[in-house]
Order: C-alpha cells, then sequence, then structure tokens
C-alpha cells in the first residue's frame, strides 16, 4: 500500500536530521528513511555534475527502498540538482530545501540581511534567482567555509568551531543585519553557538519547518498520508561512523551503516 511507504529524506551527511526532526515532529505517524551520505561530504565544494551524480545515487537507493516521497535535505543538492531530479523521477513528488531569504528580506527593518551557506549553494542560479527577486534588500552572503567537515567530525563545540564563527559573523552585524538566514540544513545544529555571537535582536531563520509543513501539504495533495495506526518507523543509514549520527539524534534512533 502506497500511503505506507517511507518518506526517504538524503542530505550530504548528518545535518539534514534537522530537517528529519521538523518533519517526524509534525507528520509522526510516517515511516521514513534518512540517508547520511558522509563519505562524500561536503558537496558545497563540488561541480554541479558530481552534485547531481551523487542525487541521482542517494535517490535510486530510496527508490529501491520503496520510497513513496523524497526529501532533498539539504541546500546544496537542493539548489544544484532538484531540476534534473523532477526531471528524471517525474512520478516521485520532490520537495527541497532552499535558503530563506523571501521571509528574511520581506521582515528586515534594517533592509540588511546575512546568508551563511555552502559555496555550492551561493553560486547555484537557483539562488542568485532567490536574490534577483529582493533588489530592495542589501543580502550580505557568506560561505560557511569548513563548517560542515567540523559537523561531520562532531566538532560543533571546539575554538575552531568558535574562531570561524566569529570571522563570518562579525562583518555581518558590522553591517547592521537584523535577519540571519542559515543556508544550509547542518548549520541549525550551530544555533547555541551562533547565538554566543550575534546581538539578540538579530533572528535566526532556517527552513526546516516551512519544510515539514510543504510535506504535509503535498502529501495531502497526492494523497499519500500514512493513515494507518501502527507504530511508524524510522530507518537512519549512513556510509560513515555512525555515532555522530547517533549523537545528533540524542541517541533516541538506531543507525544502521550501509555502503552506498
Ligand atoms: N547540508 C548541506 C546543505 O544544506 C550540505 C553541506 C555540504 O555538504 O557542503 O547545503
Amino acid at each position: 500500500m502506497k500511503n505506507e511507504c517511507p518518506i526517504g529524506l538524503f542530505d550530504s551527511g548528518i545535518g539534514g536530521t534537522s530537517i528529519w526532526k521538523e518533519v517526524h515532529a509534525l507528520l509522526p505517524n510516517e515511516n521514513t528513511i534518512y540517508l547520511a551520505d558522509s563519505i562524500n561530504a561536503p558537496y558545497g565544494l563540488k561541480s554541479k555534475e558530481e552534485i547531481i551524480a551523487l542525487s541521482i545515487k542517494n535517490t535510486e537507493f530510496l527508490l529501491n527502498q520503496n520510497c513513496k516521497m523524497i526529501i532533498v535535505a539539504c541546500n546544496t543538492a537542493t539548489t544544484n540538482a532538484i531540476k534534473e531530479l523532477r526531471a528524471k523521477y517525474h512520478d516521485i513528488p520532490f520537495i527541497g530545501i532552499e535558503p530563506a531569504i523571501k521571509p528574511a528580506a520581506l521582515q528586515s527593518q534594517t533592509q540588511t540581511i546575512g546568508i551563511l551557506a555552502t559555496k555550492g549553494t551561493l553560486n547555484s542560479d537557483l539562488f542568485h534567482k532567490s536574490v534577483a527577486n529582493h533588489p530592495e534588500v542589501n543580502i550580505i552572503e557568506q560561505i560557511g567555509h569548513g563548517l560542515v567537515q567540523l559537523i561531520e567530525n562532531g566538532d560543533m563545540d571546539s575554538p575552531e568551531m568558535e574562531e570561524l564563527l566569529k570571522s563570518y559573523l562579525t562583518p555581518m552585524i558590522e553591517k547592521n543585519i537584523d535577519y540571519l538566514v542559515l543556508g544550509c540544513s547542518h548549520y541549525p545544529y550551530l544555533i547555541p553557538q551562533i547565538k554566543k555571537i550575534i546581538p539578540s535582536h538579530i533572528k535566526i531563520i532556517d527552513s526546516g519547518e516551512a519544510v515539514a509543513k510543504q510535506t504535509k501539504k503535498i502529501l495531502e495533495l497526492h494523497n499519500l498520508l500514512n493513515n494507518s495506526n501502527e507504530k511508524s518507523s524510522q530507518i537512519f543509514y549512513t556510509n560513515s561512523e555512525p555515532e555522530v549520527l547517533e549523537k545528533i539524534l540524542n541517541y533516541s534512533e538506531k543507525v544502521v551503516f550501509k555502503n552506498f
């Protein structure tokens, strides 16, 4: 029965679990399969062609597990590959994640917002298009060099992380941003560290909640909601060390190592 089939999510690593958490909170009845392609992280430094090839590999894996829908829980993969994925697998609904430029631009009082994202996202055509929609706002772009690697290594609280964040955020604070957009699904795990650096009036926006709401809407539209009364199953696969993924999930779920 298709409604009981899982929702598949993938990311270049553990970051997309920030999206999975929002989806699971809103749709606890849904079965899910999460794929962490950590061995290939970071995607943000790869070419568009490489990102498309990896996104196809991950999608094939999830479709072989009978997924009814795919969430691309990665800004870099969405902004570089979602068009190609939708064209190749046209009978499967895809949900993507893009930096939340629009809500930040619409709500900014200082008309200045900051965005922290990977090089792959900031250089993508899709991102350039969303920036072009807000010519009235000064958008300060910053590549988060090194952040994903530190998160993948479980080094969120290291002095190195603090140094990098300070160097990326200080120029934005000086330019008077009032919104900071986190344009990478790994970055919500840095919110406690970021809050220690930025003044409290600067609001942080990520896309997790919006993605969860969009997932629900699309499932309803396709009549694909899981209405079964059985306890849902949540499966996590990684092609790297399971411990970091388990830790980020607070050891609430079991992670399976798989060579994919
Ligand atoms: N989590 C990813 C994103 O949202 C990718 C980070 C990376 O692998 O560079 O962009």
